[in-house]
């Protein structure tokens, strides 16, 4: 047997992928979390994994589906979000734009798994899968209703699942969780199939979609899943403390409102008082595509006029961020390695020759 007559697509796609193989899950399992601080990653979308000092796991939002594959289908389904939204019929051509950095069926613990919201980029059968069969037999499966309905319908035991609403207040370990409004108005406009919204005002947003506020012991997350701009973040900035504050940014294309544009994440964090804004989501489709430096050029723009006590963090799809030891940094960069170089001698012909 030749190296060719081996191959087959089906070897190709589990040597390939995920991209990242288990190299993040190891890197995650391998944290020992120093006392005072808190870790977390960015899984892609607005997905988080969170590692306390006392091992508390939390994944909230984690997705590992992509989106369009192929162009034979010319339409989206009826009543979907965007067609609802902008009586558009189109496919939308919403690629995943980055890799998956995290192999969900190599998760090894969880002590909580989150949804702020129902779409398929903030829940994931896969996911669910791999913590019912390799955690413990009391992970809560923590969402809004219509993402809990989403959990049963794959299977996950209604015992696991804990439907919350804003106002509740969770305990996991040594982390309390406050649940809050979502102002997700994509969300509003989801529909089932045969559902008309003309002259309708919907007043189940708390069954769709929340937020969540972490309180963990060394710092505080607010996590806004998919929420548009609202002046009621002023509001919860009132009210928590927040240290870091996730918003989801993108560029929305014509005809499209969707995602916080720069303007609304420089608002949003002078409104919620956080100390460090994070944007998120801007990874993933294609034709949401942004640059979050734009949000760091119009930082820098009105930082002075308005005294801004915040600032913008840049990270990357599988970067580690630790609070408070990150705080001051402005951008993320992979690790670069190469840590022991020269450690013996090189096998050069001549030392000038690089
Ligand atoms: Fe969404
Ligand atoms: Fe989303």
């Amino acid at each position: 047997m030749t190296k060719i007559d081996e191959i087959t697509r089906e070897n190709w796609i589990l040597g390939a992928f995920p991209e990242w193989g288990t190299w993040l899950n190891e890197e995650i399992d391998n944290t020992v979390v120093e006392p005072g601080t808190f870790a977390m990653w960015w899984l892609g979308v607005v997905g988080c994994w969170f590692k306390t000092e006392n091992d508390t796991n939390i994944a909230i939002d984690l997705w590992f589906g992509n989106g369009k594959r192929t162009q034979q289908v010319a339409n989206m389904k009826p009543y979907h979000q965007m067609r609802n939204m902008m009586g558009v019929k189109k496919l939308q051509p919403n690629l995943r734009a980055y890799p998956i950095v995290y192999d969900p069926f190599a998760v090894t613990k969880c002590d909580a798994v989150l949804s702020t919201h129902y779409h398929n980029d903030h829940i994931d059968p896969f996911f669910a899968k791999a913590v019912l069969d390799n955690c413990g037999p009391d992970v809560p499966f923590i969402g809004p209703l219509e993402s809990v309905k989403k959990w049963i319908g794959w299977g996950v035991p209604e015992d696991r699942c804990q439907i919350v609403k804003p106002g509740d207040v969770i305990k996991i370990k040594d982390t309390t969780i406050h649940v809050l409004d979502s102002y997700d108005r994509t969300c509003l406009v989801t529909t089932e199939v045969g559902e008309d919204l003309d002259g309708v005002c919907p007043t189940n947003m708390d069954d769709k979609a929340v937020n969540y506020l972490f309180e963990f012991p060394a710092g505080n997350v607010y996590h806004s899943g998919d929420s548009h701009y609202s002046i009621r973040y002023r509001e919860i900035g009132k009210k928590f403390d927040i240290d870091i504050a996730f918003g989801s940014y993108g560029e929305n294309p014509p005809g499209c409102q969707d995602k916080m544009s720069s303007v609304d994440m420089l608002r949003m964090a002078e409104a919620t008082g956080c100390k460090v804004v994070i944007p998120l989501h801007y990874d993933v489709w294609s034709n949401f595509k942004a640059d979050p430096k734009e949000i760091r050029y119009l930082y820098e723009y009105k930082k002075d006029a308005l005294q801004y006590k915040f600032h913008p963090y840049i990270w990357d799809v599988g970067g580690k961020y630790v609070w408070p030891l990150d705080k001051d940094k402005n951008e993320f960069h992979y690790r670069r390695g190469f840590e022991d170089c020269f450690e013996e001698e090189p096998n050069v012909p001549f030392k000038s020759i690089l």
